[in-house]
């Protein structure tokens, strides 16, 4: 099993950008819990990606295909707009978790779409960056039933 996590724009600014919301800890503790938990799940492999770049983002959901069994991601504010990552998620057809740090349906009502989401099987939102964790255990579930 090989899993492909991808983060959208801002998300490298973790522990800076407003720890009231997403918390103090850093982009690379969140690299850190993925790795941990992938390993502890039985994950072969985990790549933890993370871009500012739309497009640089469907590339990477393009690339998947044939090199990982399963995607989580946190398109980021991208989860709001990009119809292009909901088409790469449908295109490569691979199995695809949601995760947000933050509550987004408790925020704004900007916040209340998810176009990504429609490509994917289950969303974690809330838990912070323990929801990488719930995220990849879900996955990792998901393909052991296939
Ligand atoms: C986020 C929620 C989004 O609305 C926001 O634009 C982000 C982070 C989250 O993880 O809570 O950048 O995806």
């Amino acid at each position: 099993m090989k899993a492909l996590v991808i983060n959208g724009p801002n998300l490298n600014m973790l522990g800076i950008r407003e720890p009231g919301i997403y918390g103090s800890d850093s982009y690379a503790e969140l690299e850190r819990i993925c790795h941990e938990a992938a390993c502890e799940l039985g994950f072969a492999e985990v790549e933890v990606f993370q871009s500012n770049h739309e497009g640089t983002i469907v590339d990477k959901i393009q690339g998947a295909l044939g090199h990982f069994d399963g995607i989580v991601i946190n398109p980021a504010a991208y989860t709001h707009t990009s119809i292009a990552i909901l088409d790469a998620l449908k295109a490569v057809n691979l199995p695809a978790v949601e995760v947000h740090i933050s509550n987004v349906d408790a925020r704004e009502e900007f916040r209340q779409i998810s176009y990504a989401g429609m490509a994917c099987f289950a969303r974690v939102t809330g838990e912070g960056l323990a929801g990488y964790r719930h995220a990849l255990a879900l996955l990792a579930d998901r393909l052991h039933s296939k």
